[in-house]
């Protein structure tokens, strides 16, 4: 299978682009040559990314797009196609979590959350699969996370967006590969991003605060793996060790993660 050797004259789509890890990705693609679609909701934050990277020499373009609308991701494609020609790499990273107890989390909001996360993915991999097929070539990302490996309380529903992107993409990328189309899936740990709200750590078991990485050093620590040609990429790479233990262990460590205390969580059984 090609290996994403160098990106001159490549063209990207990175979704959820406008924040966190999609906006450092679409830097740091740019920086090394590449050029870039950046799609996300909120316009006013695509604009000003783009002029960032035009400024600083590189090539983007700003698309956008509510990815769990089919119809927008296709019309999106379609323009990202007439626009540049071709579409090299897609990443899939746009979402959304909640820490919220399943019990008090709005069914509405459950949907809404499969539809962004999962339905997405699903939108932007049919979207550019034809014109990956018709170049013979192409390479895909899809994020996942830690919690589409190891469930966690409280993110019931984030992490069943999780898990199925996890299942999807490593599906899809044992059919793509033979079509010399490279599917991997990133299951980033904790990096600190906007995602990362106050009322969010506050929900969060204290000896997770101290665990962020920097957005740049995951950027770049994944991209590295992505171009090796990795098919799961979990960085930090440390946190492997507990996703071979809940294989090995599903029962011990079932009763270590029920036995997490977190704070500010309301009494589960009230
Ligand atoms: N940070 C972590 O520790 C961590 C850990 C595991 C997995 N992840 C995953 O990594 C990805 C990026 O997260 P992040 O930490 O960078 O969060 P973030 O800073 O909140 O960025 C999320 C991005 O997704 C976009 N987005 C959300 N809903 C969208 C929609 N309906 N249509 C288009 N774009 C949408 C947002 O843009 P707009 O609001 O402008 O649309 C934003 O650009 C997510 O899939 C997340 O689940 C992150």
């Amino acid at each position: 299978m090609a290996k994403l050797e160098n990106y001159q004259d490549r063209v990207v789509i990175v979704t959820g682009a406008s924040s966190g890890i999609g906006r450092e990705l679409a830097r740091q693609l740019a920086a090394r040559g590449a050029t870039v679609a950046l799609v996300a909701r909120r316009t006013d934050r695509l604009d000003e990314e783009v002029s960032a990277i035009r400024s600083a020499g590189g090539k983007a373009s700003a698309h956008p797009c509510d990815v769990s609308d089919r119809t927008a991701v296709n019309r999106v494609c379609q323009a990202v196609l007439k626009l540049y020609g071709r579409i090299d790499v897609l990443v899939n990273n746009a979402g959304y979590g909640r820490h919220v107890l399943f019990k008090d989390h709005e069914v509405e909001d459950i949907e809404r959350m499969m539809q962004t996360n999962y339905m997405g993915v699903v939108y932007w991999m049919k979207a550019v699969l034809q014109p990956m097929r018709d170049r013979g070539e192409g390479f895909i990302l899809n994020f996942s996370s830690f919690a589409g490996v190891v469930s966690q309380p409280d993110e019931s529903a984030y992490c069943a967006t999780k898990f199925a992107i996890a299942g999807l993409s490593e599906s899809v990328s044992y059919e793509l590969r033979p079509l010399n189309i490279q599917v991997s899936t990133a299951y980033p740990v904790l990096v600190k991003t906007e995602l990362f709200t106050n009322e969010v750590m506050a929900r969060m078991p204290k000896e997770s605060l101290n665990g962020f990485m920097d957005v740049g050093d995951f950027v770049k620590q994944t991209l590295h793996e992505f171009e090796k040609g990795q098919i799961n990429i979990l960085i930090p790479k440390r946190y492997a060790w507990v996703q071979k233990l809940k294989a090995l262990f599903p029962t011990m460590m079932g009763n270590k993660i029920s036995a997490v205390k977190l704070e500010g969580l309301p009494d589960v059984t009230s």
